[in-house]
């Protein structure tokens, strides 16, 4: 080994060099804390509590939900608001999260009420329809995996209609709106199966 080699690695004498390693550990450190609260904030900001903390006494919504097959069914399996809102891949699911900061602006200014409610509730339906169309219903696909269906012992009114599923022709919003909410009553522009 030459001499010069051996140099480099020898610690330096003087002190403020000693600010590299503590600075990198102190960067890690905060960086470390700073991948923690983004984590248990992702987490936080996916629950039911979360969603309910705005949405019950602003819309019937939740209420709707508590009383539909996905809230409660006879095998106890729950898909909270998130596993149909929110997606599970990274990307979408940032995108998800940072349009809802809008919400929290318009839940200031208090654009949704009970009372207004039925008037807006299109306008938001439709916003939800119109994703789950365009990703092909990817947040369903997440719990009913339609490779698995068991087509064969299914009755020939959901062969039928499941078959265009796996052919790509149909997604599942299309012919399955309003399994967790109701739907609006302005309920106009929508072809229903
Ligand atoms: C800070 C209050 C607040 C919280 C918390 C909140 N929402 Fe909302 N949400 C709103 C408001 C206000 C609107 C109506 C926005 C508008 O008028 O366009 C809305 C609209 C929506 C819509 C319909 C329109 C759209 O943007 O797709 C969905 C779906 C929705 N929220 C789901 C959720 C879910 C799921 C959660 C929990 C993960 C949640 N919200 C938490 C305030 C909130
Ligand atoms: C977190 C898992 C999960 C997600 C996400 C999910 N579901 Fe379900 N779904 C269930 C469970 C569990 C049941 C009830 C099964 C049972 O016990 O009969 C169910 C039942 C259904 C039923 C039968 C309804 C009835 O009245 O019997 C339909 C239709 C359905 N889901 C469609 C959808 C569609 C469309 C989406 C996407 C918008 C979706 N599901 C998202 C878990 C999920
Ligand atoms: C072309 C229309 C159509 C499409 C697309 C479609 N379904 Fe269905 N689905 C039906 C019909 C019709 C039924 C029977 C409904 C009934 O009996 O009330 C049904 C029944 C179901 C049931 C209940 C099954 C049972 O045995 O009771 C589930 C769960 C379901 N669909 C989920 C989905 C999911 C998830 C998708 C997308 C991956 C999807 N469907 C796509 C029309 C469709
Ligand atoms: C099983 C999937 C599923 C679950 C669980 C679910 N939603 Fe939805 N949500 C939908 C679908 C699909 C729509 C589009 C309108 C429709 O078809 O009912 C929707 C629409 C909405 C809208 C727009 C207004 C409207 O009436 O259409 C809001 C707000 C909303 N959901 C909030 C929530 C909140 C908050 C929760 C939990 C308390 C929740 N959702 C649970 C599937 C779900």
């Amino acid at each position: 080994m030459s001499n010069k080699q051996s140099r480099f690695w020898t610690p330096s004498k003087s002190k403020w060099l000693l600010g590299i390693p503590v600075g990198g550990f102190v960067f890690a450190l905060l960086g470390a804390v700073g991948l923690g609260v983004f984590h248990i904030t992702m987490e936080a900001s996916s629950t039911n509590e979360f969603c309910y903390s705005c949405h019950v006494g602003m819309d019937t919504i939740v209420e709707e939900y508590q009383a539909s097959v996905h809230y409660n069914n006879r095998h106890g399996v729950k898909a909270d608001c998130a596993d149909c809102h929110i997606s599970k891949e990274f990307l979408p699911k940032m995108e998800t999260k940072i349009k809802a900061l809008a919400d929290i602006y318009y839940q200031l200014i208090g654009t949704i009420n009970m009372e207004n409610f039925e008037q807006e509730r299109l306008r938001l339906a439709q916003h939800v329809w119109d994703e789950m169309q365009a990703n092909d219903s990817r947040e369903c696909r997440s719990c009913h995996e339609p490779t698995r269906w068991d087509l064969a012992a299914a009755p020939t009114r959901i062969r039928v209609a499941h078959q265009k599923t796996l052919s790509g022709e149909e997604t599942c919003i299309n012919c399955h709106a309003g399994i967790a909410h109701q739907l609006p009553q302005r309920h106009l522009s929508r072809k229903t199966p």
